[in-house]
């Protein structure tokens, strides 16, 4: 047998779920157990393939729009929010329904509405068809609030009112990127009201500033996460920019090119907020059975962030 070469693991951390999406699916999970199955979910609870097909399984049932769900059945709501008409619409129809909404995007959607009360119009950075962003579009009338983007759009933004403007942003984006939107808007706009404390979550700051540190002393970087999941993408540009050779998206270790480790002495790994530990433990398993691995791991903080149930399932 030949010998297994050495390869350097600099595992990221944090990584892997946060608060929010671990609430999600505990919510689903005991919405199971408390009213049995089926349990409806609008949309998929958090972007992974892999926590969804366990939750179908126990017996949640996946739909796009509520009008798919009977009016006995309960029904949870996304980890992304939802805009506003969907629970006005499930109270019509005197539906049980319990919002998993995560608090940090439930956070922004009060913001919004407080701008929105004290008269201003509204900047949302974020990315079009996002559910995030659907969500928190939804939460005022149609064209209170103005997508932003990228920094060629809050160049050419021409809001009604200069002087009374504020901003809000989707929780998962770039921080870099997004500082860069927000300099160019407060450049032009100078009275604009900014979020009291930063809208893009601990998670995402956290995993990005993980990712960076691994990303500058690696040759190849290998994200666990879905397409569909704004964070996990992130985490790979982020990587890119901070200096590794080479980065990607896996959803799983079925996804990964062998190739790609050809002259890779060191690897960093790192995972989006909706993808489950057990996904990176067994794409290190298959790592080890290629490469004698040698593992450091390179935390950058300390999550101790919980968040509470709500009450239909507390
Ligand atoms: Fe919430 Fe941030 Fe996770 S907004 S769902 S804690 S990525």
């Amino acid at each position: 047998m030949t010998e297994k070469r050495p390869l350097t693991v600099l595992l990221a951390s944090p990584r892997g779920f946060c608060a929010g999406v671990d609430r999600a699916i505990q919510i689903v999970e005991r919405a199971l157990e408390r009213y049995g199955a089926p349990v409806y979910v609008r949309h998929e609870i958090v972007h992974n393939k892999h926590v969804v097909n366990r939750l179908k399984a126990m017996g949640a049932v996946f739909v796009s729009e509520l009008d798919q769900c009977p009016d006995d059945r309960p029904v949870v709501f996304s980890a992304h929010g939802v805009p506003k008409r969907v629970p006005e619409e499930a109270a019509r129809r005197d539906m049980l329904y319990v919002d998993a909404t995560c608090p940090l995007v439930s956070k922004v959607h009060v913001e919004a509405q407080r701008h929105h009360r004290a008269g201003r119009d509204i900047v949302l950075i974020g990315h079009a068809g996002h559910p995030e962003v659907i969500g928190t579009m939804g939460q005022l009338p149609e064209g209170a609030i103005h997508l932003v983007e990228t920094v060629e759009d809050a160049e050419s933004f021409t809001p009604a009112d200069p002087d009374n403007l504020a901003f809000v942003t989707q929780t998962t984006l770039s921080v870099d990127d997004t500082a860069e939107i927000v300099e160019t808007l407060q450049r032009r706009f100078p009275s604009m009201a900014a979020p009291h404390k930063e809208d893009i979550c601990y998670a995402t700051t956290n995993r990005q500033a993980a990712v960076k540190a691994i990303g500058a002393k690696a040759d190849l970087v290998l994200v666990v996460g879905a397409p569909n999941s704004s964070n996990s993408v992130r985490l790979v540009e982020v990587a890119r920019r901070a200096g590794a050779k080479d980065a990607h998206l896996v959803q799983t270790s079925g996804n990964v090119d062998w190739s790609w480790f050809d002259g890779v002495e060191r690897l960093g790994i790192s995972a989006g907020a909706s993808a489950p530990e057990e996904l990176v433990e067994d794409l290190l398993s298959e790592i080890a059975q290629r490469f004698e691995v040698h593992i450091e791991e390179v935390r950058v903080a300390e999550e101790d962030v919980v968040f509470k149930l709500p009450k239909e399932v507390a």
